[in-house]
């Protein structure tokens, strides 16, 4: 847009322009000021018989010269309308806020326009410069801007919350099924120790009565020697015929394997006892090698193939803990190990004691861990295994119950060289809640 000017203003337009609620200054190509309006001898405290005449920069030096210069330049050049609005250059005159009542605004910001003057002959004399107060707007948008993001950082804390109340239900989730199914190997242990141990009882009668029965059939055989040469004949080909030399031995064997089988059985009726502890669900106090031990032969048969397990065991109080729980932390620790070597390996087993604190660890030789995944192995849901192999709560729900203890799940790894986890406990609980101490030494 541009403006033609004759020689003179009407008188009413000029007295409309010296009103207007809106900044109007005219400057020739030195920055010159060749017209002042009220609005900008108001607001800038300079009469027009201050400034014109005088070098806009003379008179207002705190002005963005470069930047102002520039633009005047590029309008006198192109003779085309420039703009700024107030996000970009928020206040050029440093004006007070029309916005005294609210305090909120201290100053004017302000929309400009920079427009080509240009005569009847087509010389261009003047850039018309207006200024208009965009405070209003501004307020009203920065006030927008602030509420925006109050709302956004209260979204991003109700998002926060709701994640951290997903990761707790499934922690939940995870401990209940955890104990519903110590609760059921419980159950199933206790049925079936009874005929099992009536089944052992008879064996062993079953073992001396087959001694007895074997010594009464040596008699009869000796005693056959007395007799003559056709029943002897008969009591041989007898003998013979039913392989009993075989029969003899083989029964001795059956017997004796038998037995151990039974002794296996009664071996994990036992441990499965432990590991749930269905007796005590309370603190008590325990000897975690024996929980070790029963957590290792239930689930025996997840390692077994892959990893040969070695123990040092070094001499350990009792603890006080809620044992079936921390004998989850051991199978977590354990199976994790065993899924961690590829065809075969080592889990090493170490216990001992620093001071007032006991640790158990549980290191393998199987693909360590990378450094990026170090951070994160106790958030829950993290895994790396595919998916249906691994829900990612082993380790989460394991330093839930490591916490409750008051003690601390320690990690040391490195990619292909194997990882170990270290299991702090205190060995009695502190009676409130205090902040769980270092381990000494
Ligand atoms: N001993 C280990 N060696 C290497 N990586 C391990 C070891 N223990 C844990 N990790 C890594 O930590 C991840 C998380 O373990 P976590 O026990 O929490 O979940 P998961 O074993 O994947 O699934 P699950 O819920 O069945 O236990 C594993 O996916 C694995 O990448
Ligand atoms: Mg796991």
């Amino acid at each position: 847009m541009t403006v033609i000017v004759g020689e003179m203003l009407h008188a009413e337009l000029g007295a409309v322009l010296q009103h207007i609620n809106l900044g109007v200054l005219l400057l020739d190509e030195q920055c010159r000021v060749s017209y002042w309006n009220d609005f900008m001898a108001v607001n800038s405290g300079k009469d027009s018989d201050e400034v014109l005449g005088q070098s806009l920069f003379e008179v207002f030096p705190e002005l963005p010269r470069l930047w102002l210069q520039k633009k005047i330049d590029g309008v006198f050049a192109l003779k085309n309308l420039a703009f700024t609005s107030w996000q970009q250059r928020p206040h050029l005159f440093n004006f007070c806020g029309s916005r005294p009542i609210t305090g909120q605004v201290e100053r004017m910001f302000q929309n400009c326009t920079f427009c080509p003057v240009i005569d009847a002959s087509g010389t261009m004399k003047y850039v018309c410069l207006t200024i208009a107060d965009a405070t209003e707007t501004a307020a009203q948008q920065l006030e927008l801007e602030r509420l925006n993001e109050l709302l956004q950082a209260e979204k991003d804390e109700q998002s926060r919350l709701i994640h951290k109340l997903e990761d707790a239900q499934a922690q939940l989730l995870q401990s209940e099924k955890m104990a519903a199914i110590g609760q059921l190997a419980a159950g199933v242990a206790h049925e079936i120790n009874n005929p099992v141990g009536y089944v052992y009882s008879n064996f062993s009668s079953l073992e001396s009565y087959v001694g007895d029965l074997f010594s009464l059939i040596d008699t009869f055989q000796l005693a056959s020697q007395q007799q003559d040469a056709a029943f002897r004949g008969q009591i041989e080909q007898a003998t013979q015929a039913l392989d009993y030399e075989f029969l003899r031995s083989d029964m001795a064997a059956l017997v004796r394997e038998s037995r151990q089988g039974l002794e296996r059985v009664k071996q994990i009726v036992q441990d499965l006892r432990d590991f749930s502890h269905i007796d005590s669900g309370d603190w008590q106090l325990a000897d975690l090698h024996k929980g070790l031990d029963s957590t290792l032969n239930v689930i025996w048969n997840e390692i077994k193939f892959k990893a040969e397990v070695v123990k040092h065991y070094g001499e350990l109080p009792s603890v006080q803990c809620l044992g079936s729980q921390l004998n989850q932390v051991f199978m977590n620790l354990i199976i994790n190990a065993a899924h961690a070597i590829d065809k075969q390996g080592t889990i090493w087993l170490e216990t001992g004691t620093q001071g007032d604190w006991v640790f158990v660890r549980v290191r393998d030789s199987g693909s360590g861990i990378a450094p990026e995944h170090l951070s994160r192995l106790f958030e829950p849901f993290f895994t790396t295994k595919p998916v249906g192999q691994g829900t990612g709560l082993g380790l989460s729900v394991s330093y839930s119950i490591i916490a409750k203890h008051q003690g601390r799940l320690e990690v040391e790894s490195l990619p292909g060289q194997g990882a170990a986890f270290t299991v702090w406990l205190p060995v009695r609980q502190a009676p409130a809640d205090p902040p769980a101490p270092s381990p000494a030494g």
